[in-house]
């Protein structure tokens, strides 16, 4: 097959690279990737929202199969657009991607079907959600409704802060249209994990877990990031957790989307607080995860390419995936200033390629000038160590860390630091 990834970051990265290495995938192309990626796929100059750009070039270049990165194409209906035209696509369809499009939909839809969640009430009038947080417990969670990079979701410890969280989205408009709606919700308290499946829109096969850093700062601190490292699995969700979370989150959300006729072929990802009385989901994505898939695609040992084919195709029923035994730890290494505005143009020192398997480079933000790699974003790079359990693989990551430089280069030191948390989850 030809295939189109769809988006430009670490995650497009890793996708391109397990492609690589699928038995029936001839050429890779990626729309718009960066220059990390134009080192093993050919780079396309259409932006990920330009959907009618890149039908043409699907069209026009035999692209077999085409694999959507980010959420934001997704939410635009670009699977709609392409199932139309008989292309064959990896993500889910508008209708589907509204799980992460709009959270009040998310909530309504996991209140419909039982899906164990966060109590909430939604609100679009300034009075109403005030009045409601005036009588509530603290700490309180604001969410704006829409897609909000990131931005939009407010852990509320005293009144005023919610107040001011509610005013920003309600009366001053700071989030536009994603913030005409808001959730008001329970605080969960517990240690957050990713499960991201399959789907086909049928089945699911579900994926190992992996643990998001979404702080700044060492220790959880400081603001919310789109994810500073990630690791896989984890070690402390056991078998039957799993299990829970298949049979009584993944699997209803792909059978009530069914029933709705919201077509699911692509990755579900579910954000979830393991909650004494068990697990809970925060948040769903329709796509893979960034930092995650740079840690947990390191670790699949079945044919991605297949994967993809057979989920697109509403085949995943036959396959079987495995998994590489051992562990895998992505670093990200961010430029000065991020989350916030974040200095680029900084000349990267260090650079190779890792041959060794036990580390891989995945470019976030990079773009070459003359022969001179430079940080063009906020995220930069993700380094993913992989080898036989958690403890050796930060070790080849930070190893090869050691020898990459640019100024004003920021990474945590401490992926991982809960990996080894005994979690009791009781009531499941
Ligand atoms: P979301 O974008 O919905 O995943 O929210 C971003 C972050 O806010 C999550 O990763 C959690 O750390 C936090 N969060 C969201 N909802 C809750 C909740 N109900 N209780 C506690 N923390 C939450
Ligand atoms: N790492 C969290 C996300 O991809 O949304």
């Amino acid at each position: 097959m030809n295939v189109l990834v769809v988006g430009a970051g670490g995650r497009e990265h890793t996708i391109c690279w397990k492609l690589k290495h699928s038995q029936i995938v001839k050429k890779i192309f990626c729309a718009p990737g960066n220059a990390g990626i134009g080192l093993i796929a050919q780079t396309v100059n259409i932006k990920v929202n330009d959907i009618s750009g890149l039908i043409n070039f699907v069209k026009k270049n035999r692209i077999d199969l085409t694999v959507v990165g980010p959420e934001l194409p997704l939410t635009l209906g670009i699977v709609d657009e392409f199932r139309k035209r008989k292309l064959r696509i990896f993500g889910p369809t508008k209708a589907a991607a509204e799980l992460e499009g709009s959270k009040v939909f998310a909530k309504e839809f996991m209140r419909k079907y039982h899906i164990p969640t966060a109590p909430f009430q939604v609100f679009s009038e300034f009075p109403d959600a005030i009045s409601f947080v005036k009588s509530a417990a603290m700490p309180i969670v604001i969410k704006a409704d829409g897609l909000a990079a990131g931005k939009g979701v407010i852990v509320a410890k005293t009144f005023d802060e919610a107040a001011d969280a509610i005013e920003r989205m309600l009366l001053k408009k700071e989030f536009g249209k994603a913030g005409e709606k808001i959730i008001v919700e329970t605080c969960l308290q517990g240690q957050e994990i990713s499960v991201m499946a399959f789907s086909d829109g049928k089945n699911i096969r579900v994926m190992l877990p992996s643990q998001d850093h979404k702080q700044i700062g060492e220790g959880d601190t400081g603001p919310n990031t789109g994810g500073m490292g990630a690791y896989c699995p984890v070690k402390f969700i056991d078998d039957s957790t799993m299990e829970f979370v298949s049979e009584h989150i993944l699997e209803p959300t792909i059978a009530g989307l069914e029933r709705e006729g919201r077509l699911y072929r692509g990755v579900l990802y579910a954000g979830l607080m393991l909650t004494e009385s068990g697990p809970k989901v925060l948040e769903f994505n329709c796509r893979f995860g960034d930092p995650e898939t740079q840690a947990v695609l390191a670790l699949l040992k079945t044919d991605i390419g297949r994967i993809f084919s057979a989920t697109a195709e509403g085949n995943l029923s036959g396959t079987k995936i495995e998994w590489f035994p051992g562990s895998a730890a992505c670093v990200i290494l961010a430029s000065k200033g991020y989350p916030g505005k974040a200095e680029t143009g900084k000349r990267i020192t260090g650079l190779r390629n890792y041959t060794d398997k036990k580390c891989q480079l995945f470019h976030s933000g990079t773009r070459k000038e003359g022969k001179n790699w430079v940080a063009s974003g906020g995220r930069v790079l993700g380094v993913t160590g992989i080898n036989h359990d958690l403890k050796s693989a930060l070790g080849s990551a930070y190893d090869v860390i050691n020898s990459i430089k640019f100024d004003g280069m920021y990474y945590r030191n401490d992926i991982g630091f809960k990996a080894n948390l005994q979690i009791k989850t009781v009531g499941i």
